[in-house]
């Protein structure tokens, strides 16, 4: 990686941000925002006029920034990161959803580059320390059953340096974990990298199935007690694996096994924690 410092966020800026860029499409073309409403917003703006895959969109400042489940996800004060790519694949693929699990691991590898203990909690919130230090939110829009675009919103508490009323119990970031300062440009640099090169190999396979084990073993919820929220249910059981589809595989005992899918299903963790 290219040694370049962008600390002080009132340098940054979209010709500096590509230049410390080294993923060979993801983040090649891109445009840099002090403000917008929400990136997904933005890049799905991009998509339609034309912009191509890996065009990112990343900006300080997100007024209508979106969660999952209708929940916000602002970012204000420049400490962190929220940007959005632009995929276009050119296929159908089996399990689409399962790219969500497949960012997810993307993210919990580049931060674990990084040096950061990081986990995932199924589907793809990443966890540091029983807190959530990143979201994701991929979103799919289909045009006469195809793939018009995909956008990838990832917002990462970088330098944050505390979270107030509820977020406290929940909301990390890796500067109040670590202690350490963080440079966002080289966290961006190495997350566009790791999830540029598993959404390639996604693409070509097609399915979730070589990412599974990988995915299993840095999933928190496994091995542990969890409640599983959808439209119509609410199960209990112990999260037991996750499938060549990227499910949760739940044993809820004597109602036998449940697999929870990604976009259907919200998981809460039994043990005392938040998240
Ligand atoms: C979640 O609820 O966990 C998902 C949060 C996703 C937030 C990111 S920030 C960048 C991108 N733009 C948005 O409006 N949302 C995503």
């Amino acid at each position: 990686m290219k040694n370049i410092n962008y600390n002080d966020d009132g340098e940054i800026n979209a010709y500096k941000i590509k230049a410390a860029l080294t993923a060979a499409l993801f983040g090649k073309e891109l445009i840099y925002l002090e403000e917008t409403d929400s990136t997904n917003e933005e890049a799905k703006r991009q998509a339609k006029k034309g912009a191509d895959e890996g065009f990112l969109v990343i900006a300080k400042k997100q007024t209508r920034g979106k969660g999952r489940h209708g929940n916000v996800w602002n970012c204000s004060n420049g400490s962190n990161l929220a940007f959005s790519l632009v995929l276009k694949p050119d296929k159908i693929f089996e399990d689409i959803t399962s790219l969500t699990l497949t960012a997810g691991l993307s993210v919990c590898s580049a931060l674990r580059k990084a040096g950061v203990r990081a986990f995932v909690k199924w589907p793809n919130d990443i966890i540091i320390n029983g807190k959530k230090a990143v979201g994701i939110l991929v979103e799919t829009s289909f045009e006469d059953n195809h793939i018009a675009y995909i956008i990838a919103g990832i917002g990462i508490n970088v330098n944050e340096r505390s979270f107030d009323g509820e977020l406290k119990e929940k909301a990390t970031s890796l500067y109040i974990e670590t202690g350490r300062k963080f440079d966002k440009i080289q966290i961006l640099n190495l997350v566009l990298t790791e999830l540029e090169k598993n959404y390639y190999k996604f693409i070509k396979e097609g399915n979730f199935s070589i990412f599974s084990e990988e995915y299993k073993s840095l999933c928190l919820n496994i091995g542990k007690e969890v409640k599983a929220i959808s439209r119509e249910s609410v199960i209990t059981g112990i999260a037991e694996d996750i499938s060549k589809k990227g499910e949760l595989i739940i044993n809820t005992g004597e109602k036998g096994r449940f697999c929870a899918v990604s976009g259907e299903v919200s998981i809460r963790l039994m043990d005392g924690k938040y998240i």
